[in-house]
């Protein structure tokens, strides 16, 4: 009798089985699926591990998605953590609030993250990669 193997963990980061199934017809000019709208909590976040770093995807209560680099600017805390108020994700560790449309801060000084290229096609969130311009 062999041994019994659990089947590994799945990792959330990541994208699933049937998201990388995707990936070789939707990476064409940098677009990857990621994923689906109801993949994103309303009024909030999920993190996507890629190639050039970690994004958070934000959907509003109306069904808009937005991507940033997930990593606040002021200490390292992942915004995916936080709650979408409006079109801006408020940092769940000090408050900040940023803009899901440019990434700024909207506390003057506060600096900014990066905004990411993001599309829906059909329900399916797309994500344009690519290396940041530093
Ligand atoms: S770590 Fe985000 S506001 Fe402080």
């Amino acid at each position: 009798m062999g041994a019994v193997s659990s089947p590994p963990h799945p990792d959330p980061l990541r994208p699933n089985g049937a998201e990388r199934e995707k990936l070789g017809r939707d990476s064409l000019d940098g677009w990857v699926a990621y994923g689906t709208v109801d993949d994103i909590p309303k009024g909030g976040g999920r993190a996507i591990r890629t190639i050039v770093g970690e994004i958070g995807l934000f959907r509003t209560e109306d069904d808009r998605v937005f991507a940033l680099d997930n990593i606040c600017p002021h200490k390292g805390v992942r915004l995916s953590l936080g709650a979408v108020e409006g079109d801006c994700i408020v940092c769940p560790a000090h408050g900040l609030r940023f803009s899901l449309a440019d990434g700024r801060a909207t506390e003057f000084g506060a600096g900014m993250t990066l905004p990411v290229p993001v599309r829906v096609i059909e329900g399916r969130v797309l994500v344009r990669l690519s290396p940041p311009p530093w």
